[in-house]
């Protein structure tokens, strides 16, 4: 069994669903709302033990309910979380989260994320060194993403950095990772680039390997320096919000069978992730994503 280590955030997601979104200083009457587990660490723990893995999470939640919530949450989704820390007096991370047409707008209040700490990360190195893959993104402080990249070099455990949401690094950083995932955005801000620029062009000039995704268009990434195009599966989308951690989660979890065919399965996993409402109600076990990959030719 793929054993998958996640250092990360851990949030609740609070969604509104309009046929559109309301422009600043306008009132909108929505049509639903939901209140369910997010966070983009913890999303990608569920969605890799979902596809089958054995999954450690490191992260925090604070004292409140909606702790005790998504501690259990975590738990009935089979995901050891003997290294996610429960602080006092300290909420835990929420999401305020839009939905119109597919598309999302999230503002994330990290509380408890953000104290997440290396001393946590190097605690759980025992956890950490017997992992095949290490997930970490940037909800959580940076210098926390910075230890975890520094552990799974010093451990030799590959660790995939998911620069989401975007903000600047150290490059030096980047070369610490096997893989970078970044979107079109996200590289465009790691190498201080303008967003418009061709991403293959970013691409080539990155000095790590980056895996970018392309929402509905699929993934690209580098063989022998130059960029390929893994296409997007079709789907009906719904919300794409836990797409980003889908992937992340599916690459992770299939890198032992090679690059490519890592990157279609994730392709194909994100697809079905966004069919659903919610950031994981989408996320497909390891037989849904078989059906996926049978029946489509992308
Ligand atoms: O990547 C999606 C996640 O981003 C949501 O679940 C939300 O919690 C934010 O962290």
């Amino acid at each position: 069994m793929t054993r998958i280590a996640v250092v990360g955030s851990i949030n609740m997601d609070l969604v509104t669903v309009s046929a559109r979104f309301p422009a600043p200083g306008e009132t909108l009457l929505g049509e639903r709302f939901l209140s369910v587990p997010g966070g983009k660490g913890a999303n990608q723990a569920v969605a890799a033990a979902r596809l089958g893995a054995e999954v450690t999470l490191v992260g925090a939640l604070g004292d409140d309910s909606l702790g005790t919530q998504l501690r259990d949450g975590l738990h009935d989704e089979g995901i050891d979380t003997t290294h996610v820390a429960r602080l006092d007096d300290c909420a835990s991370g929420t999401a305020s989260i839009s939905v119109a047409g597919g598309e999302n707008q999230i503002v994330v209040v990290p509380a408890a994320n953000a104290r997440v700490t290396p001393a946590q990360v190097e605690a759980a190195h025992a956890a950490i060194g017997a992992a095949d893959v290490v997930l970490v993104q940037m909800e959580i402080p940076l210098e926390t993403v910075e230890a975890t990249l520094r552990l799974g070099q010093r451990l030799q455990v590959p660790v995939i950095l998911n620069p989401a949401p975007a903000q600047p690094l150290p490059l030096a950083w980047l070369k610490l990772a096997r893989y970078v995932t970044p979107n079109q955005l996200e590289l465009a801000t790691l190498l201080g680039a303008d967003p418009a620029e061709d991403f293959r062009a970013l691409m080539r000039h990155a000095p790590c390997p980056v895996v970018l995704t392309r929402g509905a268009e699929g993934a690209w990434y580098r063989e022998q320096g130059e960029p390929v195009h893994q296409p997007g599966f079709s789907v009906e989308a719904v919300d794409s919000t836990g797409a980003g951690d889908t992937f992340n989660a599916a690459l992770a979890v299939f890198l032992h069978e090679g690059l490519p065919v890592a990157v279609r399965k994730a392709c194909a996993a994100a697809a079905l992730a966004v069919t659903r409402l919610g950031a994981r109600s989408g996320m497909p076990s390891k037989d849904e994503l078989d059906r996926q990959l049978t029946r489509s030719s992308a």
